[in-house]
C-alpha cells in the first residue's frame, strides 16, 4: 500500500502519475488541508504535521510514503527516513534537468518560502546549478488559488504573470514548478509564456522513482488499483479537485 500526502490537493499531480506508471497498486492519499497552507509555516510545524499524518498512513497499512510535497520534503524528509523504517520518497525541485537542458543559461524557480529557504534546496542548487542564473519567486497565494479551484481565474493570472514575467524579461527558458499544487496552474502559466518556456514539474520523475523501488520487492501482493481519500479540510474540496486533477493534469 502507497501513502501519499500533501498539505492539499496538490499531491493529487503526484498522484495522478503514479496511477499511470503503477495502476495496480493500491494507495491511501491524505490532503491535509485543514493545516494548509505549509510553505509560509515554521519547519516544526510541518514536520509536526508531516510526522502525524504519516503515523496515520502507516497504521492505515503504508509500507512506502511519497512526501508530495515539496516544502513537507524540505522540512521533514530526513526526520521520517530517521523515525520510520519504511521507504520515504520525497520531491526534489528539479533543478538538474533545467540546468542541463536550459540554452540560455537562465532558469525559474517557482515555489514555497520554505521550499526556497531549505537545505535540500540549496545543496541541489550547488549541485546542478553552479553555472546558470538561478530566478527564484516564492508562489505566495498560489496555493489558496489552487485548494479553492481558482486556476484560471483572473486572480490567478494576475499573480502569475507578477511572478513569472521577471523571469521571462530576464531570458529564463526554463522554469521549474517547485510545489506541486502548480501543476494544477500549467494552463493558466502556458497563456503567459506563450511557448517561449519550457515548464519542468517533477511529478514523472518521482513515479518513475516509486517504479524502481516497487519492482525490486516482491510480486506476490499486487492491489486492485484503488486509492482511498482523507483529509482534514472539506470533503467537497478534495472531491472536486479529484475530479479536476483527473480532467487537468497533462
Ligand atoms: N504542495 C506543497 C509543496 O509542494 C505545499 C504548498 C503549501 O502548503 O504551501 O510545496
Amino acid at each position: 500500500m502507497i501513502g501519499i500526502f500533501d498539505s492539499g490537493v496538490g499531491g493529487l499531480s503526484v498522484w495522478k502519475e503514479l496511477i499511470r506508471v503503477l495502476p495496480e497498486q493500491d494507495y491511501i492519499y491524505v490532503s491535509d488541508a485543514g493545516y494548509c497552507p505549509y510553505g509560509p509555516r515554521h519547519k516544526e510545524y510541518v514536520i509536526k504535521r508531516a510526522t502525524y499524518v504519516s503515523d496515520f498512513l502507516i497504521s492505515k497499512g503504508a509500507d512506502l510514503i511519497v512526501v508530495a510535497c515539496n516544502t513537507a520534503t524540505a522540512a521533514s524528509i530526513d526526520i521520517l527516513r530517521k523515525t520510520y523504517d519504511i521507504p520515504f520518497v520525497g520531491m526534489e525541485p528539479a533543478i538538474k534537468p533545467a540546468a542541463i537542458r536550459s540554452k540560455s543559461r537562465i532558469i525559474g524557480v517557482l515555489a514555497t518560502k520554505g521550499t526556497l529557504k531549505g537545505k535540500l534546496y540549496r545543496s541541489t542548487l550547488k549541485k546542478y546549478a553552479s553555472d546558470v542564473k538561478v530566478i527564484e519567486q516564492i508562489g505566495e497565494g498560489l496555493v489558496k488559488l489552487v485548494e479553492t479551484g481558482q486556476t484560471e481565474s483572473p486572480a490567478a493570472m494576475e499573480l502569475l504573470k507578477k511572478y513569472l514575467r521577471p523571469m521571462i524579461n530576464q531570458g529564463a527558458d526554463y522554469i521549474v514548478l517547485g510545489c506541486t499544487h502548480y501543476p494544477f496552474l500549467q494552463k493558466s502559466i502556458e497563456k503567459i509564456t506563450k511557448g517561449s518556456v519550457h515548464i519542468i514539474n517533477p511529478a514523472p520523475a518521482i513515479a518513475r522513482r516509486v517504479k524502481s523501488i516497487i519492482s525490486g520487492r516482491d510480486k506476490s501482493y499486487s492491489g486492485v488499483g484503488k486509492t482511498t481519500f482523507y483529509t482534514t479540510g472539506s470533503d467537497e474540496t478534495i472531491m472536486k479537485n479529484i475530479i479536476h486533477s483527473i480532467q487537468y493534469l497533462t
